[in-house]
């Protein structure tokens, strides 16, 4: 693919206009979102969708998650059941993404949905995508903004490591909030079902769903936040560990000494997926600079935000592919 120049947009009304310009082209444009950054382009122009997967390098043409304004606009390409109403109601603007049957004449490209009758959708919180949506006027496509199978980005810095010459614009916003992925739910007639733990708990989800049914299993659903190696660094990575390894990059969890990066020095799951990607990244650099090849990381607890933590972490850890 020819290099591209691209192009750092301030998150103001200017760069905001310049970036709908730019992805209404057919171009692509890296995306704020409060829980990473999003690789953007128009789901309604199959150029646009299949450079998304050329710019990732992704082996597969796995369904895309379609971004939203509001609910009128969710309403023309999906159908919205009471349980759905219900989720949105609860929890949009947000990290949740909701998988919903495809509505007559949705018009999105068939990359978009890998030929399902379904669609993966979300409204997110973060200002900066909400004026980018709104000024955009179209459903956006937008899967993390990172190289297949390399850690999520959660920094402008991030996007540019990974895709510089490969995109036409960054709108640079800053560091994201949550700082992993949305959770993904389909609800259906018979209850909800978990595809993926991300940005909202388990424990925040249930009270509105009841009891969920998990299918996050790797292996089970065919796209990349089920594949088991999946935001790997480029060192090995080892969980549970005691921290004893003078040989390995530490990251710890909680009071500990002796780590050389931690993820909550407090113990809190919701600073640690909040920090977990940029760790990670930091943690690749340091290895290479000091010559190290493992990163060892501390145990974190099963609760809350730790689960989606631990989710990703084992991802990273597992053998790849
Ligand atoms: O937080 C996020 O969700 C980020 C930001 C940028 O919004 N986006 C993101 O997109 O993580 P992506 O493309 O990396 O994740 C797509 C996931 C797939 O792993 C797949 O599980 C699910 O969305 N998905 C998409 N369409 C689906 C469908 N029709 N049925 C089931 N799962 C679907
Ligand atoms: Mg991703």
């Amino acid at each position: 693919m020819s290099a591209l120049q691209t192009e750092m947009l301030a998150p103001d009304a200017a760069g905001v206009a310049r970036a709908a310009q730019v992805l209404l082209d057919g171009q692509l444009v890296a995306m704020p979102t409060e829980t990473v950054y999003g690789l953007a382009g128009d789901a309604t122009n199959d150029m646009a969708c299949a450079r998304i997967f050329e710019a990732k390098d992704r082996p597969r043409f796995n369904p895309l998650i379609v971004h939203l304004p509001d609910l009128e606009a969710v309403s023309q390409i999906a159908i919205l059941s009471p349980a759905a109403v219900k989720l949105a109601d609860a929890f949009w603007p947000g990290p949740l993404t909701l998988v919903l049957p495809l509505a007559k004449d949705h018009g999105l490209s068939p990359l978009v949905t890998a030929g399902l009758s379904t669609v993966a959708i979300r409204l997110p919180a973060h200002p900066v995508a909400r004026a980018f949506l709104n000024a955009v006027g179209r459903p956006v496509a937008a899967p993390s903004a990172n190289p297949s199978g390399r850690i999520s980005p959660t920094t402008p810095a991030h996007v540019r490591a990974g895709l510089n010459g490969r995109i036409a614009a960054i709108l640079d916003a800053g560091a994201c909030q949550v700082g992993l992925e949305s959770t993904i739910l389909a609800p259906g007639v018979d209850g909800t079902k978990l595809l993926r733990e991300g940005g909202i708990a388990r424990e925040a989800l249930e009270p509105i769903t009841g009891p969920l049914s998990i299918e996050t299993t790797p292996g089970k659903v065919q796209a990349p936040g089920q594949l088991s190696s999946h935001y790997a660094p480029l060192a090995a990575v080892m969980l549970n560990s005691d921290l004893s390894d003078p040989e390995a990059v530490r990251i710890g969890f909680g009071p500990s000494t002796g780590c050389d990066l931690s993820l909550s020095p407090s113990g809190n799951p919701v600073e640690a997926a909040a920090r977990l990607f940029g760790l990670l990244h930091e943690a690749d650099a340091l290895a290479s600079q000091l010559g190290k090849t493992v990163i060892h990381i501390a145990p974190i607890p099963e609760v809350g935000l730790g689960r989606a933590v631990n989710d990703r972490l084992r991802r990273a850890a597992a053998p790849r592919e």
